[in-house]
């Protein structure tokens, strides 16, 4: 029996403090019987932070990316092992933002390529991650332009089997995966719960594959992409779909109690 998981990625919002208050008001509204798993993602420089604000409490905190090298010259990065340090649990990693593929495209084009993280980075972060017991939240998932070709299922295989390649099976149990169709990540339309159930069972099915019948029973598969209080509970119900990944309702703290409360 798979348990829930619901994770707020805070993206490029919130201060240290701004943060702990978040993340302290999430604590309250959950109480003390969490019987799933509740995660905030804060941007790098709130994780100290917030993690000691949770500190004792059912919330787990992850990291939104990670570099994969141990250390060295690499300005600007972070490493598993620095996350590890802080005693992080999870992190995202091949999230379409810093895939460079945005569902509404906010940012100047010419920035595109600064985000261009490719399954191949996607497979060294997994892997870093890995050694560092720290649980990836890998995000898979098709632009509007490729699911009206009719590539959503070629897509996500494709990125799977890049993000997985050389992992062994007995280790993908400590992977957690998120299919977040680009179109619907802060556009406000949101995956109908019949399709996101049945992409997220044709995921399993590839796991099933690449790694074990096992595996794919009990590897949790998320939904992501306008997860709202109105619309938690339908898609949480599906048998598919493990819980949530969520962006913009995430930020505030009655909203994303609901959303927890709707996986409960
Ligand atoms: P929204 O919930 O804002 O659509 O964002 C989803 C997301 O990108 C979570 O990683």
């Amino acid at each position: 029996m798979r348990s829930k998981l619901v994770a707020g990625n805070w993206k490029m919002h919130l201060s240290a403090t701004e943060g702990v208050a978040l993340a302290n008001a999430v604590v309250s509204a959950l109480g003390e019987s969490a019987d799933l798993d509740v995660v905030v993602c804060p941007p790098y420089l709130a994780i100290p932070a917030v993690k000691e604000s949770v500190r004792n409490t059912p919330v787990k905190v992850g990291a939104q990316d990670v570099f994969w090298m141990e250390q060295g010259a690499f300005t600007g990065k972070v490493s598993a092992k620095m996350l590890s340090n802080l005693c992080i649990d999870y992190c995202i990693v091949g999230h379409s933002e810093t895939r460079g593929r945005f569902g509404k495209l906010e940012v100047p084009a010419s920035t595109v390529s600064h985000f261009a993280e490719t399954d191949e980075t996607v497979n060294l972060k997994i892997k870093a991650l890995l050694y560092h017991a720290i649980t990836p939240i890998l995000c898979v998932g098709e632009t509007q332009e490729e699911r009206d070709a009719g590539k959503t299922v070629s897509v996500i295989q494709t990125q799977l089997e890049g993000a997985l390649a050389g992992i062994d099976p007995a280790e993908m149990y400590g992977i957690v995966i998120a299919y977040e169709p680009v179109w619907a990540i802060g556009t406000g339309l949101t995956c109908a719960s019949d399709e996101a159930d049945r992409v997220c069972g044709l995921i399993r099915t590839r796991i099933a594959e690449a790694g074990s019948q096992d595996v794919a029973d009990n590897i949790r598969i998320l939904y992501g992409g306008s997860v709202k209080p109105d619309n938690a509970r339908d898609l949480f119900s599906r048998p598919e779909i493990d819980g949530g990944l969520v962006g913009g309702a995430s930020l505030e703290a009655n909203g994303f109690s609901a959303i927890v409360a709707a996986a409960k």
